[in-house]
């Protein structure tokens, strides 16, 4: 097994993430949380919110950063007049080209790349891969197969669906089957889903599930201006679900149809927005490198021009080296004013920001420049789930371990009294629920030490306390540390500061 395949089997096992309405057969692009996995990604959050919300200071000039700035936060609802969407270039332009097969009533995503063998006895022959290296070699891996051969093939071209001509169709491999000349030509397709609001289902009840969160934070500029008192420069974050009908979800949670975002409009001047725009790239990174991701597994990365959305004058993505390949974490953009100058025009509305403190009075009113971190809750979800997975052994034993930085884990304590017997339980019971007021504190009292051990391993808990015969003698327990297996004996009336402790180290 590769260890995608690994990770999606713990994570189905210990009930971190389940495959969405699982009974029925599921529904591509949708998965659910589990018991551990909705700690986990809540944790993501709320970390997050933290750091960038309420936990920031708005009166420190962070470093890179030109000036102190304030972070306030907003949760819109999801369905929302759908002239925001014609506003922000959504209904026009947020599509993917697409191809359809007329016969397997397949969809292709026209600018997916294929693997092209050529000079096969058979005739040219075509396998569909997304993007990365790891799904070229796949794709490259079935058509060697097929061949009764072996990789690397001889003749190969890697090329966009789009450019593969007609004749090259002569046969089509892989987990997609599409017939020679059963294509269609490319068509855009928009990811939007629609639906109607109220009894009518006509032209004029149509309303879309948000593909991003960023469109509520524009259109209540002017409100949370009028309302929290701020000044520029300042943010506005949410968090929240987005939905995009994507032709191809893949890769487990990464490409989903419903996701959770979790982003900031960060508004500022013109002059300071390239100062702004490297200050967010900078913090952002450091964030994930903070909570454990490895540098040498993250790249920030600039995009060329030819890769810039309509409204941005910059962006660069936080990307991660996940087992399939290196993908995006998160993009920061900078917007400039495209956004509030759109929905000026489409609602008529003034979203000028006006700043009484400036002295040269024509300069007073003016539309700000915005930067955008925009990160994915359950990328980061799985980027984290995927630095975590690790496989060691301890005293010739082989165990799996999810090395969670302590903040993240879905568990932060696991309780196990030795044996169930000789006032072990009650002891535990009673530190059980003194920590469990601070902290989610998982109790276990049944099988043998190791194997519970092995269990909160596997969940990624980062502490256990064990309470056995000595506990009762002297008052101290056991605190067992997850990656190093160390034990050291704390007093019990210590146990709180010495994991609160370790938690924040
Ligand atoms: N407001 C800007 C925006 O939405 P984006 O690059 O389309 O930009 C931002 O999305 C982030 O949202 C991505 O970096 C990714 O983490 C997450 N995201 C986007 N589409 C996703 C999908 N289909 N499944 C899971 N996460 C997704």
């Amino acid at each position: 097994m590769d260890l995608m395949e690994k990770l999606v089997s713990l994570c189905k096992r210990r009930g971190f993430i389940f495959p969405s309405s699982e009974i029925y057969g599921g529904l591509n692009g949708c998965w659910d949380y589990g018991p551990l996995g909705v700690e986990l990604k809540r944790n993501i959050k709320n970390v997050w919110w933290h750091d960038m919300v309420v936990g920031h200071d708005d009166l420190a000039v962070l470093p890179g950063a030109p000036s102190p700035y304030s972070m306030v936060g907003l949760d819109c609802s999801i369905l929302m007049n759908p002239r925001v969407w014609e506003a922000s270039g959504h209904v026009g332009g947020f599509s993917d080209p697409m191809i359809d097969c007329t016969e397997s009533k397949k969809r292709y995503r026209a600018d997916q790349l294929v693997v092209l063998a050529l000079d096969v006895k058979e005739g040219p022959m075509v396998a569909f891969a997304e993007g990365d290296d790891e799904a070229q070699k796949g794709a490259e891996k079935r058509l060697a197969k097929l061949l009764k051969t072996k990789a690397p093939l001889e003749g190969l071209q890697i090329v966009p669906l789009l450019d593969v001509g007609k004749e090259n169709f002569e046969k089509v491999v892989g987990p997609d089957v599409a017939k020679p000349g059963t294509l269609t030509e490319p068509r855009a397709f928009n990811l939007m889903f629609k639906t109607h609001v109220g009894a009518l289902e006509d032209s004029s009840s149509v309303a879309y599930l948000r593909p991003e969160t960023a469109q509520g934070i524009f259109v209540n500029f002017k409100n949370v201006c009028d309302t929290a008192r701020v000044r520029i420069p300042f943010g506005i974050a949410q968090i929240g679900k987005s939905f995009r009908n994507e032709i191809n979800p893949r890769n487990f949670t990464f490409r989903s149809r419903e996701f959770e975002q979790m982003e900031i409009e960060f508004f500022c001047t013109a002059e300071n927005a390239d100062q702004w725009y490297e200050h967010w790239r900078e913090r952002r990174y450091k964030w994930y490198v903070d909570l454990g991701l490895k540098s040498e597994r993250l790249i920030l990365r600039e995009h060329c021009a030819d890769e810039l959305a309509h409204y941005a004058s910059g962006c660069a993505d936080v990307e991660y080296e996940f087992p399939f390949g290196v993908s995006e974490l998160e993009g920061i953009a900078n917007r400039t004013d495209f956004d509030l100058k759109q929905h000026m025009e489409y609602s008529g509305r003034d979203l000028q920001f006006f700043d009484d403190q400036i002295a040269d009075k024509e300069k007073r009113r003016f539309v700000p420049y915005v930067i955008e971190p925009s990160a994915g809750a359950d990328r980061a979800t799985l980027a984290f789930l995927c630095e975590a997975y690790t496989e060691d052994e301890i005293g010739g034993e082989k165990r799996t371990v999810m090395k969670f930085h302590p903040k993240l884990a879905p568990i932060k304590v696991a309780v196990l009294p030795l044996v169930k017997k000789d006032g072990m339980p009650e002891k535990a019971a009673e530190i059980y629920r003194r920590l469990r007021k601070r902290w989610s504190v998982f109790f276990d009292d049944k099988g043998a030490i190791g194997r519970r051990y092995r269990r909160q391993d596997e969940a990624g808990t980062p502490f256990c306390v064990t309470i056995d015969g000595q506990t009762l003698d002297d008052g101290t327990v056991t605190l067992r540390d997850r990656d190093s297996t160390e034990q050291t004996r704390v007093a019990v009336d210590e146990l709180e500061a010495q994991v609160a402790e370790r938690i924040n180290a």
